[in-house]
């Protein structure tokens, strides 16, 4: 069988599984647009992030304009419109993160991973992206990998965290 074959057939279970999850959701709403968020994550936790074909495809199951959904997926940071890295770290740059050492943070996550910020590592380990806060303004400079938070940041630390995701 061709990769093109393979590929198509892959795609077709994975959204398959996704209509069925947001088949779920959608007995539970009368209006689709409340349970756009959560069919946008549905889609990210399958795909990795949302595509330009998987918003085609949404829209074809929510019966929601391509640009409604666009306009709400590129909104929100949490919802990734382009491909990342197995490790996805956001940390804070709003006002308190950026006092206690934003900076410093954010030169040695690029030197380590030599990368920029918005950037994905060539291993496709680490991609690295700014984030507005935490909501842990008392613990900064903070951090996200993933779902797991990381506060009270400095060089050393960041470098040990980096190297237990290895
Ligand atoms: S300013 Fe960084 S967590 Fe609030």
């Amino acid at each position: 069988m061709n990769k093109k074959k393979v590929f198509n057939q892959k795609v077709f279970v994975i959204n398959n599984l996704i209509c069925k999850e947001i088949r779920c959701l959608k007995k539970h709403v009368q209006d689709n647009r409340s349970i756009l968020i959560e069919s946008l994550k549905i889609v990210q936790k399958y795909y990795g992030w949302v595509s330009d074909n998987s918003m085609i495809f949404l829209s074809e199951i929510l019966k929601i304009p391509v640009s409604e959904i666009e306009s709400v997926a590129t909104f929100y940071s949490q919802i990734f419109r382009n491909p990342v890295g197995r490790y996805v770290i956001k940390f804070c740059d709003s006002v308190v993160c950026y006092i206690t050492g934003y900076k410093k943070i954010k030169k040695t996550l690029e030197k380590k991973l030599c990368i920029k910020c918005g950037e994905t590592t060539t291993d496709n380990n680490f991609t690295l992206l700014p984030i507005c806060c935490l909501g842990a303004c008392d613990k900064g400079p903070v951090l996200m990998i993933n779902n797991k938070t990381y506060f009270h940041l400095n060089k050393s630390s960041i470098l040990k965290i980096l190297d237990s995701l290895k």
